[in-house]
C-alpha cells in the first residue's frame, strides 16, 4: 500500500506508566494510537511505581506494538521507520521501550529515530491542526515538566521559561492526595473544581525572582497544605470543591499569564498547549479566552493526544526522520535529556 510519496512511522512510547504504540502516516494522519495504561495498578500507591511500571512494560509492549500495526492495517513492509522515545522519563520504563524499538529496527533493517517526549507532546498539536506549522509559541505542562517553549522550527526549539521546583501535573498531583482525591490528581481536581468556587480562597500567584517566564508551584502547594492544617486545627471542615477550584484558579492564572507574556513579548500570533495539565478544562477556558482578547490563535491537542501516547511520537518522529535523524544500536533511554540535544 506504501506509494512513494507516504510515510509511515511505527511510533513506541514507554516514558512512564503508559505502554504506547501508534502508526502514523506522513507526519499528521493518525492510523493508529493504543494506549495500555497502568494507572489503576499506581493508584494503589498513590503514584507511579517505577520498578512496577517497567515490569508492566515489558509484559504489554509487544502486545501493544501488534494492536498498533493491525489497527493501522499496515504490516512492516510498509513501515518506513521506527521512532522511540528515549527521554526523559523513568529510566528503567524508557529502556523497555527503547530495546523493544532498536529489536525491531534491527530484524526488519528499518531506520530507527530516537524522540525526545517533550518534542512529541508539543507534536500532539500537528495531528489535529493540520494549518499549525512552526513558529510559535507553545505551553508545555505535564506530570514531569512545565516548559514555555520557542518552537522555532521542527525539530528546533527554545526553552524560555521551566518550572523551578514542581511541575504543574505534580502539584495537581500532590493536591489532590493532600484533600483526599487520589492519584491521578489532575483529571480528579478538574472534575470536583466544576462543584467549587474558585474565588472562594485567595492562594498566592508565585512570583520568581529574575527570568520573568519561569514557573514555581512548591508556594502554592505548600498555602494549600497549610490552608488545610490550619482548618484541621481550628476543627472547621474544608470545602473540597472549593479549595481544589481555588487551587486550580492560581495555577491556571499563572499559566495564562506566562504564555500570554511570552507570545506577546515574542511576537507571536500562534500560542499551542501540550502536556497531560493541556487536558484541564479551566486551563484550555482560561487560554481560549486570553489568545481571542489578545488576538493569538489557540491551539490544543484532544485530551487523548495531551497525556502520554504514541501518535504523538510518531508525529515527532516523522519529523525527525525527512530531516535525517537517525540513531544507531547504541541508542541508550536517556532519563534527564535536554530538549534540543541528541
Ligand atoms: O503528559 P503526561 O501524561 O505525563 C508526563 O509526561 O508527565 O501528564 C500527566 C500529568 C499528571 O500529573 C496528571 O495529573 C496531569 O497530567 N493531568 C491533568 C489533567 N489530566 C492529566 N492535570 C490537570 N487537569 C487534567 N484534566
Ligand atoms: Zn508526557
Amino acid at each position: 500500500m506504501t506509494t512513494n510519496k507516504d510515510i509511515y512511522i511505527l511510533a513506541i512510547e514507554s516514558s512512564c506508566d503508559e505502554t504506547a504504540a501508534a502508526v502514523v502516516k506522513n507526519g499528521r494522519t493518525v492510523l493508529s494510537n493504543i494506549i495500555s495504561s497502568q494507572i489503576d495498578l499506581h493508584t494503589l500507591y498513590g503514584g507511579v511505581v517505577p520498578e512496577i511500571a517497567s515490569r508492566k512494560h515489558i509484559e504489554k509492549i509487544n502486545q501493544v506494538i501488534e494492536e498498533a500495526m493491525k489497527e493501522a492495517e499496515v504490516t512492516m513492509d510498509d513501515i518506513d521507520a521506527i521512532a522511540v522515545t528515549y527521554g526523559p522519563g523513568l529510566v528503567g520504563a524508557l529502556l523497555v521501550g527503547v530495546s523493544a524499538a532498536k529489536a525491531l529496527a534491527f530484524a526488519t533493517g528499518k531506520p530507527l529515530v530516537g524522540v525526545h517526549h517533550i518534542e512529541g507532546h508539543i507534536s500532539a498539536n500537528y495531528i489535529e491542526n493540520l494549518e499549525l506549522e512552526p513558529p510559535f509559541m507553545s505551553l508545555v505542562v505535564s506530570g514531569g515538566h512545565s516548559h514555555l517553549v520557542v518552537v522555532k522550527d521542527y525539530g528546533e526549539y527554545e526553552i524560555i521559561g521551566r518550572t523551578r521546583d514542581d511541575a504543574a501535573g505534580e502539584a495537581f498531583d500532590k493536591v489532590a492526595r493532600a484533600i483526599g482525591l487520589g492519584y491521578p490528581g489532575g483529571p480528579k481536581i478538574d472534575r470536583v473544581s466544576k462543584e467549587g468556587n474558585p474565588e472562594a480562597i485567595k492562594f498566592p500567584r508565585a512570583k520568581v525572582g529574575e527570568n520573568i517566564y519561569d514557573f514555581s508551584f512548591s508556594g502554592l502547594k505548600s498555602a494549600v497544605l497549610n490552608y488545610l492544617n490550619g482548618a484541621q486545627m481550628k476543627g472547621e471542615e474544608v470545602n473540597v470543591p472549593d479549595v481544589a477550584a481555588s487551587f486550580q484558579k492560581a495555577v491556571t492564572d499563572v499559566l495564562v499569564e506566562h504564555a500570554i507574556h511570552g507570545a506577546k513579548e515574542y511576537n507571536f500570533k500562534k500560542l499551542a498547549i501540550a502536556g497531560g495539565v493541556a487536558s484541564n478544562s479551566s486551563l484550555r477556558a482560561a487560554m481560549q479566552a486570553a489568545c481571542d482578547k489578545a488576538g493569538i490563535a489557540f491551539y490544543h491537542p484532544s485530551p487523548i493526544y495531551c497525556t502520554d501516547n504514541a501518535a504523538m511520537i510518531g508525529v515527532a518522529g516523522y519529523y525527525e526522520y525527512i530531516k535525517g535523524a537517525r540513531h544507531g544500536w547504541d541508542l541508550n533511554a536517556v532519563p534527564n535529556l535536554k530538549l534540543g540535544e541528541r
